[in-house]
């Protein structure tokens, strides 16, 4: 699996169903190590991120598998393990958010630093820092992140920047470290206020998640529950774009379309008409794409996420974009990979702009990162003849039969 070829020129019709959030299903797996007793997550995407974190866990001494395609139990013993070594932390950069969790359990953790997407330095300094506030004692020692229990006490803890990982680990600690937590500035996304939901069903007492200031108030103990996790919000949008760069009419089904408002209003800026309805979307792309300015912010802000999608989409534009890229450093790295099929592109530190009204066409490209790769793919979807994209692994950490759900609706891919 580490070729995709794509036959573009197809209009995409039809329905597709949205899996689980690769983000949440990654964060209430870590966050279930906080629990005595069983936990059952339902709607879990069946993709390599999952999987590896659930290796993960069996490796710390959990019980943790899959009772079927979209529910995993997890079970975790008292004693579980605290040291995740560098050869499977390496695979999976949300290895960093059982820090969080393995630190409330057991008081301690060792965690090598995280793999994940090259996307930027993606630092880990605010997660320490909160942990540091609630009393544990953190050290960076050869390539391992410790965390220690010192004196604990709940907190008031400021974040620099509204880092949704950060946001994540200070609101597991803290659900079990006495007396009041007051995270300000924190992330307000989706993926946030699930975290809370699942933790306030195992017990904790965690108020104001999704603004900007959350109330966390300690308990002694979390137990195991039954969870279902929040639609993919970067899946719908990548449906969506694929709809708008195809000129097709594709539905979507499973998607709580307040959490894709950025990414509606900017396909509605490039001509495409989107009708919301209580739990589907349905997007027909119009044959001329308008060009339009992005800039990409933490939520309810147009997500990092979405911006190489949206990228190939304005290479086709008519007129100038212009792209700026705020939460991650390094996210232009798919821009190499468009310019050989076609697209006009110049960047400039975090600013990109894309001169549209080219023609795409299909030539060998490789994915750089996980969205780089999805991007790619609505590029071929559009472009002139036969595209191959390697290193298409990127894609599968995060995407749940994406070849599958595309070819269903119209799509000509073939994973080689
Ligand atoms: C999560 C998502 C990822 C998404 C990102 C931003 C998961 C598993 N991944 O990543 O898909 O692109 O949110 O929406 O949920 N930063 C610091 N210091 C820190 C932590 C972060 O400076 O201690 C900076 C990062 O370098 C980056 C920015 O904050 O520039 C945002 O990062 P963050 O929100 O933490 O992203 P992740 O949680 O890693």
């Amino acid at each position: 699996m580490n070729k995709i070829r794509v036959k573009g020129g197809r209009p995409l019709t039809g329905k597709v169903r949205i899996s689980g959030a690769k983000n949440a299903a990654l964060v209430l797996i870590a966050a279930s190590v906080l629990a005595k007793g069983e936990s059952i997550i339902e709607n879990v995407p069946f993709i390599q991120d999952v999987e590896i974190l659930l290796d993960i866990l069996r490796g710390l001494g959990a019980e943790a598998g899959w009772l079927s395609d979209d529910t995993v139990s997890i079970q975790v013993p008292d004693q579980i393990d605290f040291h995740t070594p560098y050869d499977q932390a390496k695979k999976l950069r949300a290895s960093n958010l059982l820090l969080g969790s393995v630190v409330g359990r057991r008081g301690i953790a060792e965690i090598s630093l995280p793999g994940g997407c090259n996307i930027g330095s993606r630092p880990m300094d605010l997660h320490l820092k909160g942990l540091q506030l609630l009393g544990f004692n953190t050290q960076l020692e050869h390539g391992y992140i410790k965390v220690k229990a010192g004196s604990l006490k709940g907190n008031d803890i400021y974040l620099d920047f509204p880092s949704v990982g950060a946001t994540e680990n200070i609101m597991m600690a803290a659900s079990v470290v006495p007396g009041q937590t007051i995270v300000e500035n924190a992330a307000k996304e989706p993926e946030i206020v699930d975290l809370a939901n699942f933790l306030n069903a195992m017990g904790a007492r965690i108020r104001g998640a999704g603004t900007d200031v959350i109330k966390i108030e300690g308990v002694s103990e979390l137990k195991g529950i039954r969870h279902a996790v929040i639609p993919d919000r970067i899946e719908v949008g990548t449906f969506m774009t694929a709809a708008a760069i195809t000129r097709g009419q594709v539905t979507l089904e499973n998607v709580i379309p307040t959490h894709v408002q950025p990414i509606v209003a900017k396909l509605r800026e490039a001509g495409s008409k989107v009708w919301e309805k209580d739990d589907c979307i349905e997007v027909v792309g119009s044959a001329q794409i308008t060009a339009l300015d992005i800039k990409t912010m933490p939520y309810p802000g147009f997500p990092t996420d979405m911006q190489s999608q949206f990228m190939a989409l304005l290479s086709l534009a008519e007129g100038t974009s212009v792209i700026v890229e705020n939460v991650f450093e390094n996210r232009f790295q798919i821009v190499d990979e468009l310019k050989r099929m076609g697209a006009k592109i110049k960047v400039e530190g975090h600013t990109a702009v894309i001169k549209g009204g080219h023609n795409l066409y299909g030539t060998c490209v490789k994915a750089t990162d996980l969205r780089a790769g999805a991007a790619l793919v609505l590029a071929a979807l559009a472009a002139e003849g036969e595209t191959e994209i390697s290193q298409v692994h990127h894609i599968f950490r995060g995407y749940e039969n994406l070849v599958e759900k595309l070819n269903g609706i119209g799509a000509q891919l073939t994973i080689l």
